[in-house]
């Protein structure tokens, strides 16, 4: 369990978090939604005590993360946003150094090791050099790694920035597989389709406050069933409605050309955070 209590982060003149509080329950995939700078890096850094808090609690299964940090970092995992891996090195290696720095002796460690490359399908590039990986096959890695001392929590910070839509759906596939084992899955993403199809529930950051909490449904539920867009000039316009009828009733009223689409998580994003006016 993941707990954020009146969290605030300074640093120098840039106030990056402003009394964020959180509850993220065991076994639960909750996403971290929110625009560039809003402070999504800088909480996951705290959480994993990368970064100190500037006031505020948070625990991770009830270890104090600024106390009792040992304790706290073996309960979780993480997956930086920037990939951190040794490229010279082979994927063995890297796993390798990891389960070192975890303490783990060595049969435990190959043994583990093992499990997880079969885990993430990469059994056949055990030996293969890091720089010689696809941008897929190094994220995926940096899910294995981030396992390999078996935390009961996982973060993962943009897991699927700059790859390609296939791609992306086969590293989704591999975190509800993570999730469905019982591991508590707190992921940052400003793809709001990654939220919408992953998570049980999405928070909203935007420039370091938490302006909704709640499951996707929910939050698109209050925007209505249908999306009716209108391409203006220079911008879209969108309006909603529960009843289809409805919508098709004001494209018959109106001489624009619309489209007509079901109400996404982006939808209530840009109603609540204010960055488009309906
Ligand atoms: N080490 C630092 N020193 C000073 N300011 C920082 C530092 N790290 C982050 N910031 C600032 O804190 C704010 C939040 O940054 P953060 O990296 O947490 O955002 P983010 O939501 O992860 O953004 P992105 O989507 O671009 O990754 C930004 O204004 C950023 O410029
Ligand atoms: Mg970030």
């Amino acid at each position: 369990m993941i707990r954020i209590e009146h969290l605030n982060k300074t640093y120098k003149t840039v106030q990056a978090l402003k009394d964020v509080n959180l509850e993220v329950k065991q076994g639960e995939l909750f996403a971290f939604l929110g625009p560039n700078g809003a402070g999504k890096t800088t909480t996951i850094r705290i959480l994993t005590g990368l970064t100190r808090l500037s006031s505020g609690r948070v625990s991770l299964n009830g270890f104090d993360v600024g106390n009792r940090s040992i304790e706290s970092r073996r309960q979780c995992g993480l997956v930086p946003q920037s990939i951190n891996l040794d490229r010279e090195l082979s994927v063995f290696e890297n796993l390798t150094i990891h389960g070192k720095l975890f303490r783990m002796d060595r049969q435990e460690r190959n043994k583990r090791i093992d499990e997880l490359l079969d885990y993430v399908e990469m059994s056949d590039r055990k030996e293969t050099l890091v720089k010689n990986l696809s941008g897929g096959l190094k994220r995926r890695l940096m899910i294995a790694r981030a396992l390999l001392h078996s935390p009961s929590i996982l973060f993962l910070d943009e897991p699927t920035v700059g790859l390609d839509a296939a791609i992306r759906r086969k590293i989704w596939a591999l975190i509800r597989k993570i999730q469905q084992h019982g591991t508590t899955i707190f992921l940052t993403t400003h793809y709001i389709e990654e939220a919408e199809f992953l998570a049980d529930r999405v928070a909203f950051l935007d420039k370091g406050s938490i302006v909704v909490v709640d499951t996707p449904e929910a939050l698109m539920n209050q925007m209505g069933v249908w999306a009716l867009d209108r391409l203006k000039e220079d911008d879209m316009e969108t309006h909603y409605f529960n009843d289809r009828k409805e919508a098709n009733d004001y494209i018959a009223a109106h001489k624009d050309s619309f489209t007509l689409r079901r109400v996404n998580l982006e939808d209530a994003f840009l109603a609540l955070t204010g960055k488009k006016v309906k």
